[in-house]
């Protein structure tokens, strides 16, 4: 469908891991043969956290390298970096002065990166929402897969897009654009690992950030340290469970339960009928093989992609050229529609 256009991004932080290739890039992957596809390097993103300018350079292009690994076209989609293309910094201005402070102050995820030291955090930190929301509509993107971490996030943007619309409507009314210039962006949010969690605590996500290295698996970790990880994750004492409900009540049977059936393109269900009452020692090594069969052959891709930076860069300049394309012209469209 020629108007449904999707648009994702990840942030150029290093450690990527598993959690952002099953709740992101995996999934990246499965729409492209349904959508017209963006995928972003989202490294204006990145520095709302201090970040060291050589790794940062360097983490951009695995980023890129771990989207092209996993499979995604750079040729037939578009794959770019976001500071590249303008409009992301400009259009986030406009909404800035769209958004209002309460919906901000109402955001969890700048609350858990803030810490205690609130007054410390970076405006950029705090502003974050506005620059995702005109990441998806610098591009009038209708659909937007993530993990369940970003849930909040969409729906600001889709709070922003109709304020938009609706505090411009006279203006784009006689532009003569369409009366809803800017879509209600969908969130695409669905499987068996939408939300993977820490290997070391089932109450933290696992995430680039924690500084424990065994608490996730990175997509450049080799199969020694898969295994050792996986084996070392923790469980409680019980057997496997052996129904959906008994695994809710688990979160660490849940997780490692959750991982496996996304990494078999399964569901927990099935996972349950062939591992129930099993020991974990025993599905652990079936999901150590798993984990390694799926992870291995792009984890040896990137490795190769990144010792081509050449490669990376046409890749990342030919797709931020035709981004430029869209994302202008809405741009275009925008000034106009404020009054500029
Ligand atoms: P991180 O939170 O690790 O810094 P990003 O913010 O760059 O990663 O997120 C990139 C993508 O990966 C987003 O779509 C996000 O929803 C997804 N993602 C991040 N962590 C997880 C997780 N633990 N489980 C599932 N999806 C995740
Ligand atoms: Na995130």
């Amino acid at each position: 469908n020629a108007h449904e256009r999707v648009f994702s991004g990840v942030q150029p932080t290093g450690n990527l891991h598993l959690g952002n290739y099953l709740g992101a890039i995996k999934r990246f992957v499965e729409l492209q043969d349904r959508f017209e596809c963006l995928y972003c390097v989202v490294d204006l993103h990145a520095i709302t956290v201090w970040q060291d300018p050589a790794e940062l350079k360097k983490s951009i292009r695995e980023v890129a390298a771990a989207f092209l690994a996993a499979g995604v076209d750079g040729t037939k989609h578009i794959v770019f970096n976001q500071s590249q293309v303008s409009a992301h910094a400009e259009l986030a201005w406009i909404f800035n002065c769209v958004a209002r402070l309460g919906w901000l102050n109402r955001m969890t995820q700048f609350k858990e990166k803030a810490g205690k030291d609130r007054e410390n955090a970076s405006v950029g930190l705090y502003a974050y929402p506005n620059l995702m929301a005109a990441d998806i509509l610098a591009y009038r993107a209708t659909h937007v897969p993530v993990g369940e971490d970003q849930k909040q996030h969409l729906e600001l943007a889709r709070d922003i897009a109709q304020k938009f619309n609706n505090d411009f409507s006279k203006s784009i009314a006689d532009l003569g654009l369409a009366e809803k210039f800017f879509p209600q962006p969908e969130p695409l949010i669905a499987g068996p690992a939408t939300r993977v969690m820490s290997l070391r605590d089932g109450a933290r996500k696992m995430s680039k950030s924690e500084p424990s290295d065994a608490s996730r698996i990175n997509l450049t970790d080799d199969a020694d340290q898969i295994a050792a990880k996986i084996r070392k994750a923790k469980t409680d004492p019980l057997p496997l469970p052996e129904t959906v409900e008994e695994m809710k009540t688990r979160p660490e049977a849940d997780n490692l339960i959750g991982i496996y059936a996304a990494l078999a393109d399964s569901d927990a269900a099935a996972v349950i009928a062939q591992f129930g009452g099993q020991q974990f020692s025993q599905f652990k090594q079936a999901l150590v093989d798993l984990t390694v069969s799926k992870l291995a052959p792009i984890t040896a891709e990137m490795k190769r992609l990144v010792a081509d930076p050449g490669h990376i860069d046409q890749v990342l300049g030919s797709g931020a050229e035709r981004a430029e394309a869209i994302a202008g012209e809405t741009m275009n469209h925008v000034k106009d529609i404020v009054g500029f």
